[in-house]
């Protein structure tokens, strides 16, 4: 027999809803987990979502922000108070200093130094009143304590401690009040009533709106700390990275001596700056001059494969060295291995130089590298990356130590770059006599004194201009 529809609506309105699922990557509500969206298709992006009690109130608010409307004029603007942790490269990158009340994702395959760096920091703004808590899930106080000892930190206002708990976090920074709070790693705490394990994405972004609540009620400037994935993902992807107000990300590979911490967001200064830093054994040292250090010692010039270019990294300009090695392939299929440029970008190059100025590399080996673990992925590198790959296949040196700049075309015409003088001013300083650029780029430059530069129009043009070609 049929239920009655009167029934029906009974039995739904006593099943208490308790969570739903959303989708991530197309946003539709599901009442139960799936491994695939129904809507959009994709696989586990699913994530559960607690409902909130009062009716008519979807989800949790990411933000607390609600005004009136107003006219922009009319709109005061603040002067954000600013901390200086008096690391300078982590002061720079953020903007000048930590901007109070902000909250920042510091990400970062493990080992690469987090923690380090993060205690570093704690210990510089922690004074006086100025409490910082550190809070840590991944290790035990004496672990801490051991790195301190290690970074010989002694800071009374520096308060620590492990536990993985978000509510008895929570109750901690309510107690303690503290000024700077760092939660070190998002992926170890866990709310008790959410049912996905610590590090899943619902717990993440659940646990992230929490602090981010309660650190904007209290004014207090977060610090979280998380491991990304292999493919680079802050696990939990992409979810945290809007909520926050400024993402760090360290770039190098652990092996590499320095390491390199980018800035991927940042509301409240310049992004895509790099702050540059060494692993020594007191902890983290900044390296002020960093195109010292990725450049290498080259006083007469570079070898044969190696050609030197100014990479843009914010609003820094770095002198980086690629390097090329061209080998006869033995055997089957010719190797190409990109390491810090971007394969695709190299295949192309590979090509024009073939087609366009007669290196013919297509039963050759090909390898690049861009030495010091740094990842160059702007056009202008274009021509620095050819000039090593010709002056590896034709073993030539460069005549003097010059600097290649230049977006290469698929014609093989050398393209406009932005900002020369500045990589210019950054090459005359290091000592470069030549730079070689596209005609493109001449008007109003500053050029160092005792610099010589060829404005040219094409690769080739620019290959025999820097000595590579021509025979
Ligand atoms: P850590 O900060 O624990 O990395 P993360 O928090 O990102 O996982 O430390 C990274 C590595 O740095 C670790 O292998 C030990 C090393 N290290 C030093 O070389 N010198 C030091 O002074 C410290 C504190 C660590
Ligand atoms: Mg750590």
């Amino acid at each position: 027999m049929p239920v009655p529809y009167e029934k029906h609506k009974n039995y739904f309105m006593k099943i208490k809803v308790k969570s739903n699922y959303r989708c991530q990557s197309c946003g539709s509500v599901s009442p139960k987990w799936m491994g695939k969206c129904p809507d959009c298709g994709e696989w586990n992006t699913l994530v559960e979502e607690k409902e909130s009690l009062s009716a008519g109130h979807p989800g949790r608010r990411l933000t607390e922000f609600s005004s009136s409307v107003t006219r922009l004029s009319q709109v005061k603007s603040e002067d954000f108070q600013r901390h200086i942790t008096g690391i300078g490269e982590f002061d720079r990158i953020l903007g000048g200093g930590v901007c109070a009340g902000s909250m920042v994702l510091l990400g970062g395959s493990p080992g690469i130094g987090k923690s380090t760096l993060m205690l570093q920091a704690a210990h510089r703004l922690a004074k006086g009143k100025d409490l910082v808590l550190y809070v840590s899930g991944e290790e035990s106080l004496s672990q801490v304590k051991d790195r301190a000892n290690r970074l010989q930190i002694k800071n009374e206002a520096l308060l620590l401690l492990s536990e993985t708990n978000l509510e008895k976090i929570l109750e901690v920074v309510q107690q303690n009040k503290p000024k700077f709070f760092v939660l070190d790693s998002i992926q170890t705490v866990y709310k008790a009533d959410l049912s996905g394990a610590p590090g899943s994405v619902g717990q993440i972004r659940e646990c992230t709106a929490e602090l981010l609540h309660l650190a904007k009620g209290l004014g207090i400037t977060v610090f979280l700390l998380g491991h990304v994935t292999k493919e680079g993902d802050l696990a939990g992807p992409r979810v945290l990275e809007h909520i926050v107000d400024t993402v760090l990300y360290f770039e190098t590979e652990r092996q590499q001596v320095h390491r390199i911490l980018r800035v991927f967001k940042n509301r409240f200064g310049p992004t895509n700056e790099i702050g540059v830093f060494e692993m020594t054994g007191q902890g983290l040292q900044e390296v002020s001059n960093p195109s010292v250090f990725f450049l290498g010692d080259h006083v007469n010039g570079l070898p044969p494969g190696t050609a030197a270019l100014a990479a843009m990294e914010g609003t820094r300009p770095l002198l980086v060295e690629v390097q090329a090695l061209v080998s006869r392939t033995l055997f089957g299929m010719p190797r190409r291995q990109m390491t810090g440029v971007d394969y695709n970008r190299a295949m192309i190059l590979m090509a024009v130089l073939d087609k366009r100025c007669g290196f013919h590399l297509e039963s050759q080996d090909v390898y690049v590298n861009i030495t010091g673990g740094l990842q160059v992925r702007e056009p202008a590198a274009d021509l620095g990356i050819a000039a090593a790959m010709a002056g590896a296949y034709s073993e030539k040196a460069g005549q003097g130590k010059i600097l290649w700049l230049g977006e290469v075309g698929l014609s093989g015409e050398l393209r406009a770059v932005a900002q020369v003088s500045e990589r210019l001013q950054e090459a005359g300083k290091l000592g470069f006599q030549k730079a070689i650029i596209p005609r493109m780029s001449q008007k109003g430059l500053r050029i160092p004194s005792g610099m010589e530069v060829q404005a040219v129009t094409t690769l080739l043009d620019a290959l025999e201009k820097g000595g590579l070609k021509g025979f």
